[in-house]
C-alpha cells in the first residue's frame, strides 16, 4: 500500500489539472450510509422507486419529503471527515482542481472545497415545480413544502432514478475529464451512469486515475492506480506525501 499511494503522490506533486469524483463512501466515515452498502445503504430500507424517482414523489409527497428532511438534518449534523478536508487542501496545492460529486450532503463545502460540482443536486436545496426556481429555506404547510414566491408545490433539488443530470453540470464534468492529467474517483461503487464513466474516459485518454474504495484490489498498474482503503485514512496521507508543506 505504502508503495502505491508513494508512486501515484509523485504524479501528484506534477499534476497540472486534478478531477476528482467523489461519491458516498467519501462521507461514510462521517456518518452518512452509503446507498449500496448492504448492512446501511439507504436503498436497503426503502425502495429508490418508492423515494428517489418522480413517480414516487407523485405518488406520495409527504412520504419522499419527510425521507429527504430526514437525511437534510442528519447531513447538517454530519461533520466533514479527513477525507474531504484533505481534498479542500489539495485544492490549495494544485494549479487546477475540479470536484465533481455525486453527494448530495454538502460536506465538501463545509470543508472549504470551492465551486464544487454537484451532478445529483443537493439536499439543501429545493426546486419549483411550478417555475423551476431554487430555494435553500422554505416552510411547511400542512406536511408540504411550498415555494415562497408562488406556492406551487416543492420538490428536493435532487436528481431522482430516471431523471436527466443537470445539463451544465454534467458538461463540466466531462470537460473536466477530458482535460485533466490526473483523475482521482473516490468512494463510489461505479455503478452509476453517467457519472461511472467519467473514470473510464480519462483512462482511454491516458490520464493517471486512482480508483480508491473498499472493492478494489489495491495495485499499481500505471497509469491506473487503484487502493483499498478508506478515504479518511487514505486519502490525507496521499496529499501529506505529495505535498509535505
Ligand atoms: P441509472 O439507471 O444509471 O441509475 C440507476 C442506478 O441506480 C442503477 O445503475 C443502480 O446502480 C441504482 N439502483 C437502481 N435501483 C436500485 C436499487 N433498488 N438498489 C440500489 N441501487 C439501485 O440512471 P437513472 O436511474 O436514470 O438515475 C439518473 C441519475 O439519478 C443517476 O445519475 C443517479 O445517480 C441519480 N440518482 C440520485 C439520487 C440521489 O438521491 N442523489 C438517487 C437516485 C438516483
Ligand atoms: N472510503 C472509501 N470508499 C468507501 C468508504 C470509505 N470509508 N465507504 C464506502 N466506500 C465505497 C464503497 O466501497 C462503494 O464503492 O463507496 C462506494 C459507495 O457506493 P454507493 O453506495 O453505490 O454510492 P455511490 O457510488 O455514490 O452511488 C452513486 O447512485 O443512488 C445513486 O445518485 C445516487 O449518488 C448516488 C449514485
Amino acid at each position: 500500500l505504502d508503495t502505491v499511494i508513494a508512486a501515484f503522490a509523485n504524479r501528484l506533486r506534477l499534476a497540472h489539472h486534478v478531477a476528482v469524483l467523489t461519491g458516498a463512501g467519501i462521507s461514510a466515515e462521517s456518518g452518512i450510509p452509503t446507498f449500496r452498502d448492504a448492512q446501511t445503504g439507504l436503498w436497503s430500507h426503502f425502495d429508490p422507486e418508492e423515494l428517489a424517482s418522480p413517480a414516487g414523489f407523485a405518488r406520495n409527497p409527504t412520504l419522499v419529503w419527510r425521507w429527504y428532511a430526514e437525511r437534510r438534518v442528519k447531513a447538517c449534523a454530519a461533520q466533514p471527515n479527513p477525507a474531504h478536508y484533505a481534498l479542500a487542501k489539495l485544492d490549495k496545492h494544485v494549479p487546477r482542481l475540479t470536484l465533481i460529486t455525486q453527494n448530495i450532503d454538502g460536506l465538501h463545502q463545509r470543508a472549504g472545497s470551492r465551486n464544487v460540482i454537484e451532478l445529483h443536486g443537493s439536499l439543501h436545496r429545493a426546486r419549483c415545480m411550478a417555475d423551476g426556481s431554487l430555494h435553500t429555506t422554505w416552510d411547511y404547510a400542512e406536511e408540504l413544502p411550498h415555494c415562497p414566491d408562488c406556492g406551487a408545490l416543492l420538490r428536493p433539488d435532487v436528481v431522482w432514478f430516471g431523471e436527466m443530470l443537470p445539463q451544465t453540470a454534467l458538461e463540466k464534468a466531462w470537460a473536466a475529464t477530458l482535460d485533466c492529467d490526473i483523475f482521482m474517483s473516490i468512494g463510489t461503487s461505479g455503478v452509476v451512469e453517467p457519472a461511472a464513466s467519467l473514470p473510464r474516459i480519462a483512462l482511454s485518454r491516458n490520464a493517471t486515475v486512482l480508483i480508491l474504495n473498499l472493492e478494489q484490489q489495491t495495485a499499481a498498474r500505471p497509469p491506473l492506480f487503484t487502493i483499498n482503503g478508506k478515504a479518511g485514512e487514505i486519502l490525507p496521507r496521499i496529499v501529506k506525501m505529495a505535498f509535505p508543506v
